[in-house]
């Protein structure tokens, strides 16, 4: 869907046939509102005196028609938002997906949206209020269509839309604001449209092909390792997790040199990529399953077909590049993402395996649909190996475990150092992403260790998998550096529409890595 949304603190002489109006808590609307009202015969304004059960309460819609005394038809969208001074930038991009809806029924072409003079805002500044407003009616227009060749029924409505002018206070302020934002939609965006992709179309190959036809363009150096190339390295945990597919694993490594004039790193970091105050690049570590039928230990059949998702930590990783190359951030980050398919054959890896690792550890496979941590840890020694990074954040649909836990609404996070978990929680607060801290405790990592390897795959019983699954990667990382792991299993994925994300692939992590890297730019 191709509308342009642009921002203007007065109204040009130019049509529009759709006006959205906020209505304040008790039915109060503003400046714009009150002219528009006198020039429409006093349609809202009728309206608002005598409404039964709109009260310009959060997220109410209510859509009127006016006729101006100069002939005109226009659809009014009312929207109420409730108490103004507790208005929070999530209200904003939900506001903004509800207008989107109201736009998308009213048929709007051209719409104008009066924010003019919305007073009383106290958590949020005017300006991001309506650049939030804008970004929930983009994140809300999401479609993945590309495989529709007919509308799934003739008489649905056309979405129409093809501008949108917000009328607010600080204009350019909010112009400037909003250009931040919606680099980091347009990375949303991309990782939705990973993770929807069929695992027919979306393999190892065809996704590292995708990352640098999306990533290239905009600066970010992408080098492609094939399975030749990780055998020679030594991927074998990732090689192992592959080898049942007739599609080969790879590993995508993408570098943003934000910060090109940075003085090279101090110490034994010395000679690697560097930003201004001297540090090495953030690396962000992405699982990418294309599917997972779990191998050898295959899954049971009903929901199997949701597991295209599993590939949603490095669709996250892709799409924070993206923003993070598109908003032109001035710090170094390094993102990798392991690919592989895990699939059951004759030459597939087995439970009871012992495999080798990139770090030297060998590893008693204990089922093979525990395979992302596989891949994970040998994207963990590598990065760690060539990147000597200042942090590293993983994302991975790890385990169902993290669903039973907290389901869809907050991401698990472990994290070994409080200031970075911190940076994370705020980076969470900014990106409009829920996240909550999970213990990254000793016990875990205890747990696994293998009798006949240096670590096993699985934790002793059926509980606490996710923490167990954070104890295994635990070995993978050295003690000194800071790093996360997001467990994101349940927040990638929704079965049920949201106001700013129809049901399937959120994008869930594009935001935070995209805060988080805010932090560290000089
Ligand atoms: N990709 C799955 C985890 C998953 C489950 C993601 C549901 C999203 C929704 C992962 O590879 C997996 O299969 N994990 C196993 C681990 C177990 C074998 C220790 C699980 O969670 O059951
Ligand atoms: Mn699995
Ligand atoms: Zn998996």
């Amino acid at each position: 869907m191709t509308f342009k949304i642009t921002f203007g603190s007065s109204l040009p002489a130019q049509s529009f046939d759709t006006v959205m109006i906020p209505v304040t808590e008790g039915n109060k609307t503003g400046t714009f509102a009150r002219q528009y009202d006198k020039d429409h015969g006093g349609a809202v304004s009728a309206f608002l005196a005598q409404s039964r059960n709109f009260k310009g309460g959060k997220g109410q819609i209510r859509l009127l028609g006016a006729t101006s005394k100069k002939g005109g038809y226009d659809t009014v969208i009312l929207a109420g938002t409730g108490k103004v001074a507790a208005l929070t930038a999530d209200d904003c991009e939900t506001l903004g997906g509800k207008i989107f809806q109201a736009l998308k029924n009213a048929g709007a072409v051209q719409a104008v949206i009066a924010l003019d003079d919305i007073k009383g805002l106290k958590k949020i500044k005017a300006h991001e209020a309506a650049a939030h407003i804008a970004a929930g009616i983009k994140l809300a227009s999401y479609r993945f269509l590309k495989y529709r060749t007919k509308k799934a029924d003739k008489d649905e409505p056309d979405i129409l839309l093809k501008k949108i002018l917000i009328l607010c206070a600080g204009a350019t302020d909010a112009r400037a604001y909003h250009n931040d934002l919606d680099a980091t939609v347009q990375g949303v965006f991309l990782a939705r449209d990973l993770v929807n992709e069929p695992p027919n179309a979306l393999y190892p190959d065809s996704f590292a092909a995708l990352i640098k036809k999306e990533l290239a363009p905009l600066g970010v150096a992408v080098d492609v390792m094939d399975r030749a190339k990780m055998e020679k390295i030594g991927f074998h945990a990732h090689i192992a997790v592959g080898k049942g597919s007739e599609r080969q694993p790879c590993v995508v490594v993408m570098r943003w040199n934000g910060t090109p004039d940075g003085k090279a790193a101090k110490g034994k970091d010395k000679g690697k990529r560097a930003d201004k105050s001297g540090n090495a690049p953030v690396a962000l570590v992405g699982k990418g399953i294309t599917f997972d039928t779990g191998g050898i230990n295959i899954k049971p059949s009903a929901g199997m077909e949701e597991m295209k998702m599993d590939m949603g930590g490095a669709a996250a990783v892709v799409g924070a590049m993206k923003a993070i190359a598109l908003r032109k951030a001035k710090a170094n980050v390094t993102g990798i993402v392991g690919l592989a398919e895990n699939m059951p054959s004759h030459v597939a890896y087995r439970p009871s395996d012992i495999i080798d690792s990139l770090s030297g550890q060998t590893i008693e496979v204990l089922n093979t649909d525990a395979e992302g941590r596989l891949v994970l840890a040998d994207c963990l020694t590598y990065i760690q190996q060539t990147e000597k990074p200042c942090a590293i954040v993983d994302l991975a649909t790890l385990t169902g475990a993290m669903l039973v836990a907290l389901g869809h609404e907050y991401c698990g996070t472990f994290v070994n150092n409080d200031a970075l978990w911190k940076k994370i929680e705020k980076a969470g607060a900014d990106g409009l992403e829920k996240i909550w801290r999970m213990p990254l405790d000793e016990a875990y990592k205890k747990e696994m260790v293998s009798q006949i390897a240096d670590v096993r795959s699985l934790g002793n019983g059926r509980f606490a998998g996710a923490c167990t699954a954070a104890g295994f990667l635990a070995h993978f990382v050295d003690d000194k550096t800071p790093w996360a792991h997001m467990d994101i299993a349940g927040t990638a994925w929704i079965k049920s529409d949201r106001p700013t994300c129809p049901k399937y692939a959120t994008g869930f992590g594009v935001r935070t890595l995209d805060r988080l890297i805010a932090q560290y730019e000089s």
